[in-house]
């Protein structure tokens, strides 16, 4: 036995051979998968590998094709057994796979927003007095059934332990994202989770609620609770796990230890092939300037206030200038007011184009600025950016419609110089849409972004969030753009899209675009930018080259809006 415990921590749960098809679709295949007593245990993949699938499968939701799941009984009831014994086992539904002490916090909340914090976490679990209902009856009389009190202290004592600070009496819907997720977590906790699986839950928070979350996790692994995290960001799992197991397609690909991984092996072990992580990009000291924003001020009447605060500041040609900022800080705002969708309250925005023309963008309409040579892609591609029940081919050619012909030779837009054969072409494009040159547009957009889809005719929505991503930068790509506004270029796809959409604003930027780029991915921002502004409650609170500017000092600017030195300086006079 001594031998066997210095092997290290009991495996509590396991899959063996686990295959789940849904029609037409084989999720799993053939999948195994150990899960040791108090590890953190980080599942990464590509969407549709299937993680949620075997989550679903753990937590009791959906039932294996074939195959097995054997646990470790003792486990649960008595958090210091060192037993070895797995038996095999089925878990028909959430309420065993509770019983048993699964707990699953999903991707997208489950929480009822008008009711408090207690009452979401105590629901269906609620302590309650064995009074007979009386005629008295109604809501407001189930609370007072409801001994809360008893709930709030329990639920107290869980935060603090675990550092999920709340207020048990708050509305939920009233609640930050983070505050959600961890009212989620609570509420696992509070159902004796032993085993806690958390799909994809960096996905919503900003950077500083990730630290927390990960403090939280680490103080679930030291009493002794087991969590499976699933992500897609290489980073994380190396900052946060003690094994990385990686899916693709359905299946177990690969398991590695992080000190034994860099990002560059989980980038290949995840995509299947080598992923560049670093862009071969020139360098370029252009001195001519594409977009010249000054003191531009956008007002929010929402919050009452400029949600852009007076910001100054240029794009070069050749030049992707990098916007760092937790969201929420002026961004979607900013981008916005650039290209028309939103009024500006003062300065100025001029786009010197490369013929020379000085484009006031203030005083254009969207569609005029987008037909002007800027590219745009919106934060929101689903409600922005596309028509989810348009094909592809109608979806690329959106704008086009109006203001440009296809070039036959090249398949690129090309700008009409004749007024009347302008005036023509566009007559005759509102009348009948021009099926060959849109099916050609279309197809050299599929195949140069390696749009994953049956055919062109397909419609936009029965492709993935990555593929759809793909549509739209090859259509607004297709304008041979000046100036690019790209808004969270890369939020929801895989490496491998996000592989490609860097690539090819790189690629956009050589060809002497100005680029710039809002991202919340500060690595993101890093890796693309030439300069970077720092954005803090709609103002710029720093800016520099790429070289010039520390990672600790953009995380400071971003959270505090303020460069250490000067918090130093403040705490000391
Ligand atoms: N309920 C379902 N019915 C049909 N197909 C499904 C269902 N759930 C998942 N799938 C399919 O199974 C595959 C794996 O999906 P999923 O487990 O959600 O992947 P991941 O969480 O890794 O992104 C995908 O092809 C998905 O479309
Ligand atoms: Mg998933």
């Amino acid at each position: 036995m001594t031998q066997q415990k210095k092997k290290g921590l009991p495996t509590i749960f396991e899959l063996v051979n686990v295959t789940k098809s849904f029609p037409g679709v084989l999720a799993l295949d053939n999948v195994s998968l150990r899960i040791k007593k108090g590890e953190i245990l980080a599942i990464l993949g590509e969407n549709g590998a299937g993680k949620s699938t075997l989550m679903k499968i753990i937590s009791g939701l959906y039932q294996p094709t074939s195959g097995e799941i054997r646990i470790n009984e003792e486990w649960f009831r008595d958090t210091s057994s060192e037993s070895r014994n797995l038996v095999t086992t089925k878990i028909l539904n959430p309420r065993e796979g509770m019983k048993l002490g699964t707990g699953m916090v999903y991707q997208h909340f489950q929480l009822v927003e008008p009711f408090t914090v207690v009452e979401n976490i105590t629901l269906g679990k609620e302590f309650t007095y064995n009074f007979p209902i009386s005629s008295r009856g109604g809501n407001k009389f189930s609370s007072i059934l409801m001994n809360n009190k008893l709930a709030i202290k329990e639920i107290k004592e869980l935060s603090e332990k675990f550092g999920l600070p709340l207020n048990p009496n708050s509305i939920v819907e009233d609640l930050s994202v983070g505050l959600k997720q961890r009212v989620e977590i609570l509420k696992q906790l509070y159902r004796d989770a032993e085993l806690l699986i958390l799909d994809e839950p960096t996905a919503v928070l900003t950077p500083s609620e990730v630290v927390e979350l990960f403090k939280t996790m680490n103080a679930l692994k030291k009493t002794g609770k087991s969590i499976i995290f699933i992500s897609h960001k290489l980073k994380e799992p190396l900052a946060i796990a003690d094994r990385i197991v990686v899916m693709r397609k359905g299946a177990m690909v690969g398991e590695i230890l992080p000190k034994d991984a860099t990002e560059e092996v989980l980038a290949e072990m995840v995509v299947g092939r080598k992923v560049l992580q670093k862009l071969d990009r020139e360098s370029f000291k252009s001195k001519n300037i594409v977009l010249d924003v000054q003191n531009l001020s956008v007002y929010d009447p929402i919050s009452e206030s400029l949600a852009v605060n007076n910001i100054s500041f240029k794009i070069h040609k050749h030049q992707i200038v990098g916007i760092a900022g937790v969201q929420g800080n002026g961004q979607t705002e900013l981008a916005n007011a650039l290209v028309g969708l939103r009024k500006t309250e003062s300065g100025s925005i001029f786009f010197n184009k490369q013929d020379g023309v000085v484009l006031d963008l203030i005083n254009k309409s969207t569609l005029d600025t987008l037909n002007s040579g800027v590219a745009y892609i919106p934060e929101d591609r689903t409600t922005q950016g596309l028509i989810l029940d348009f094909q592809i081919t109608e979806n690329t050619w959106l704008g086009f419609h109006n203001a440009y012909k296809v070039n036959e030779n090249s398949g690129k837009m090309k700008e009409e110089t004749s007024s009347f054969i302008k005036w023509l072409e566009n007559t005759k494009a509102r009348l009948l849409l021009p099926i060959k040159k849109m099916d050609k547009l279309a197809n050299s957009i599929v195949d140069q972004f390696e749009v994953m889809t049956v055919s062109i005719y397909s419609r936009v929505k029965n492709l993935s969030g990555g593929n759809q991503q793909k549509v739209l930068l090859g259509r607004e790509f297709a304008k041979q753009p000046e100036l690019i506004i790209a808004s969270q270029p890369t939020r929801g796809v895989d490496i491998g899209v996000m592989e490609k959409v860097h690539q090819e604003l790189i690629n956009r930027r050589a060809d002497g675009a100005g680029i710039l780029l809002i991202s919340s991915d500060l690595d993101e921002v890093l890796k693309l930018s030439d300069y970077i502004l720092v954005l803090f409650d709609g103002k710029i609170a720093g800016h520099g080259n790429i070289d010039e500017l520390t990672l600790p000092q953009i995380s400071q600017l971003m959270t505090t809006g303020r460069e250490v030195e000067e918090i130093k300086k403040e705490v000391t006079t």
